[in-house]
């Protein structure tokens, strides 16, 4: 195993996180669904899966730096919300709360000279950043909509749409 085993161990409580991230996303994606908000619940669907590859990518180093990755049992999901601002402000605490968790895990393999692991960790740093910029963005939007969702729901298409042609042109 070339990577070290207390970075290990924090990778393995952040498969759990992302995953957890990834159901979280689809019940806020079933919120928006049931308020007949198609977009808001695509974005979400879709964001549940990006997590879901998040967690994979850590599975997926795991293995390849001869460490044993665990599949993590889990509760806790919040399943009801009483507006959509609320919804997302959920979501955008997660968002927060996973980027500190990336950073500790960063200070871990620094902290025991594990570089690979630094190396690797560097873009799940990236990601957070954007995550936390598109959430927040997500978040205002909603506040300025007011009552209006339906303006969001323009917004979110848009947003997806761009995301999709940009991945396109990768
Ligand atoms: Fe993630
Ligand atoms: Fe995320």
């Amino acid at each position: 195993m070339i990577i070290k085993p207390k970075v290990v161990d924090a990778m393995n409580a952040q498969i759990k996180s992302e995953f957890g991230a990834s159901q979280q996303y689809i019940a806020i994606a079933i919120y928006f669904d049931e308020e007949a908000l198609p977009d808001l619940a695509a974005f979400f669907y879709e964001q549940s899966l990006e997590e879901r590859e998040h967690a994979m990518k850590f599975v997926h180093f795991l293995l390849e730096t001869g460490a044993k990755p665990l599949i993590p049992n889990m509760s806790g999901f919040r399943n009801s919300f009483d507006n959509a601002a609320e919804a997302v402000e959920f979501a955008l605490e997660q968002e927060i709360r996973v980027t500190n968790e990336i950073n500790n895990i960063v200070r871990i393999a620094k902290e025991e000279d594990d570089y690979a692991s630094v190396n690797f960790l560097q873009w799940f740093v990236d990601e957070q950043v954007e995550e936390v910029d598109s959430m927040t963005s997500l978040l205002q939007t909603i506040k300025h909509a007011g009552s209006s969702l339906l303006l969001v729901e323009d917004y979110v298409r848009r947003t997806l749409a761009a995301r999709v042609a940009a991945e396109g042109g990768e």
